[in-house]
């Protein structure tokens, strides 16, 4: 089986990347080992404090954001960081290549209840600027060298795209490498599966109550299929899902807070899934049109979400332009 960075190094991929994808690996392979000690490690529960998003911390969002920090820093390669729990970029070295966005802790709320949970990030090249400032990281998502997630499931897989497709690796615990496992991740155009979170269903917009209510009504309806729903609550494990055996995944606007355009961050959450699923011919949206062609405004702003099998996003598109 061949290992991640011996993999990378065959590819086409800048050495510099390689050395840096490699980096976030081993963050993440130090990140699960602490999952996997759960209670004993003392790293469960609350860190009392609220993130830049309004967000409580839970003691490992805080853990993993340091370790990711304390390793990027370390190398030369990375001249900026932005993470979901700093509030602005974190300056790296002069020299380093690359710019990296990251949530270190994707779907937090199911480290208590010993549920997935998974590190997301995206590489852009740096902007050959003096000193890195929040500007060089909003550049659109069609721009990042480099994309993918580790997911701390029943096994811990890294699923990358480094603009050649989209590969899947799991953490060999015997050798602590990650090795290659799928070579080609494809998602199908078609599915009869959807994953969103029902609860919000009475505030959301028409065009998607209508859109939703149409997959509810199953055979019986205008789709004339039966779907069946997933939902995760950590998008990371979600994404994941659609890209081992298709679906549609939506975290749409909804009139909670109307002046939120949507829950998920486009540089942390929406730009690198929006990577892998167009990498493994899927379509990933926004209300304005493909996520990876929205010009970022902020390191913190968040977009409504459509992604997946290619015709049923664009299904789901078509309802909103009626
Ligand atoms: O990071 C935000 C997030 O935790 C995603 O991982 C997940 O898809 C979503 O929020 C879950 O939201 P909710 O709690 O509203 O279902
Ligand atoms: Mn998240």
């Amino acid at each position: 089986m061949q290992r991640l960075s011996s993999q990378l190094q065959q590819s086409n991929t800048p050495p510099e990347l390689v050395s840096l994808i490699d980096l976030i690996a081993v963050a993440c392979k130090d990140i699960a080992h602490r999952l996997q000690q759960g209670a004993m490690s003392g790293v469960l529960g609350s860190a009392g404090e609220e993130n830049v998003q309004g967000e409580t911390q839970k003691k490992l969002d805080v853990i993993s954001n340091d370790l990711l920090k304390d390793y990027l820093l370390a190398s030369g390669t990375v001249r900026g960081l932005a993470s979901e729990e700093e509030e602005g970029i974190v300056a790296g070295s002069d020299k380093g290549g690359y710019l990296v966005a990251f949530d270190p802790l994707d779907g937090s709320s199911n480290i208590d209840i010993n549920s997935m949970v998974g590190t997301i990030f995206s590489i852009f090249k740096a902007p050959a600027t003096d000193a890195v400032s929040e500007q060089d990281f909003l550049q659109p998502g069609r721009n990042q060298a480099a994309a993918g997630y580790v997911l701390y499931g029943p096994s811990v897989m890294l699923v990358l795209s480094t603009g050649e497709g989209v590969q899947m690796y799991t953490l060999d615990q015997r050798i602590g490498e990650f090795v290659l496992t799928v070579e080609k991740v494809a998602i199908a155009k078609d599915t009869k599966e959807f994953a969103i979170n029902m609860s919000n269903q009475r505030f959301w917009a028409e065009p998607m109550q209508r859109y939703i209510g149409d997959l509810l009504a199953g055979s019986d309806g205008p789709r004339e299929k039966n779907f069946n729903m997933r939902w995760v609550a950590a998008m990371v494990a979600d994404v994941h899902r659609i890209l081992c055996r298709g679906g549609l995944f939506t975290y749409p606007w909804d009139n909670r807070e109307p002046n939120k355009p949507g829950k998920l961050r486009l540089m942390y959450e929406a730009n690198p899934m929006g990577m892998l699923v167009e990498q493994a011919g899927g379509l990933a949206y926004t209300d304005t049109g493909p996520i990876l062609d929205v010009q970022p405004e902020q390191i913190h702003q968040r977009v409504p979400v459509i992604l997946g099998a290619a015709n049923e996003v664009a299904t789901c598109v078509a309802y909103h332009a009626k």
